[in-house]
């Protein structure tokens, strides 16, 4: 896909997310359905998806894909690295990154978009591709856009229910 038509694709990904999400508080059910969109919305993932924050770990949501790994500490591998820098990760080849952490061989490029409110991370939306270097800085912006419309969607869900929804989500049952 050329890079000038991935404006275009990520605005009509907004559009239908804002649709499914309408109206709905559920995080669970508004991650699940954003995985799939964006899975089957952009062309050559192998995986898509969200881990949540709990204490210093994530822990595996809402995704499309092959099962994969449930538990990255906080400051491991691309989507733990990504979550303690609070900053989105591009990473163009996987084996150029120390300590990737291969849930699926096949995946060969990557994105990760934090989920930032208020300044703490609550968790991750990861992207993999099996292609080399599949992500750029367009579909950094255009992750990075949809996951502020998740997080704006749910603000307006009072008393605090992203934080509520995810304390919820994150309560230690082991
Ligand atoms: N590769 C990720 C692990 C998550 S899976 O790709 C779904 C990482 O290095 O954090």
């Amino acid at each position: 896909m050329t890079a000038a038509a991935k404006p275009k694709l990520y605005r009509d990904l907004a559009r239908q997310l804002a649709a499914v999400i309408a109206g709905e508080p559920d995080l669970i059910a508004n991650t699940a359905n954003m995985a799939a969109l964006i899975y089957y919305g952009l062309p050559d993932l192998n995986w898509a998806g969200f881990y949540f924050r709990n204490g210093a770990e994530l822990v595996l949501g809402p995704f499309q894909g092959k099962p994969a790994c449930v538990r990255i500490p906080i400051g491991k591998g691309v989507c733990g690295t990504s979550a303690a820098r609070g900053a989105a990760l591009l990473v163009p080849d996987v084996h150029d990154f120390p300590g990737h952490i291969a849930c699926d061989p096949e995946s060969r490029s990557e994105l990760v978009v934090p989920l930032v409110e208020n300044g703490s991370v609550l968790g991750v939306l990861d992207l993999d591709s099996s292609l080399p270097a599949r992500f750029d800085e367009k579909d950094r912006e255009g992750c990075e856009q949809l996951v502020e419309l998740l997080l704006v969607h749910h603000r307006k869900y009072p008393p605090g229910s992203l934080r509520r929804n995810f304390d919820d989500r994150t309560s230690n049952r082991r």
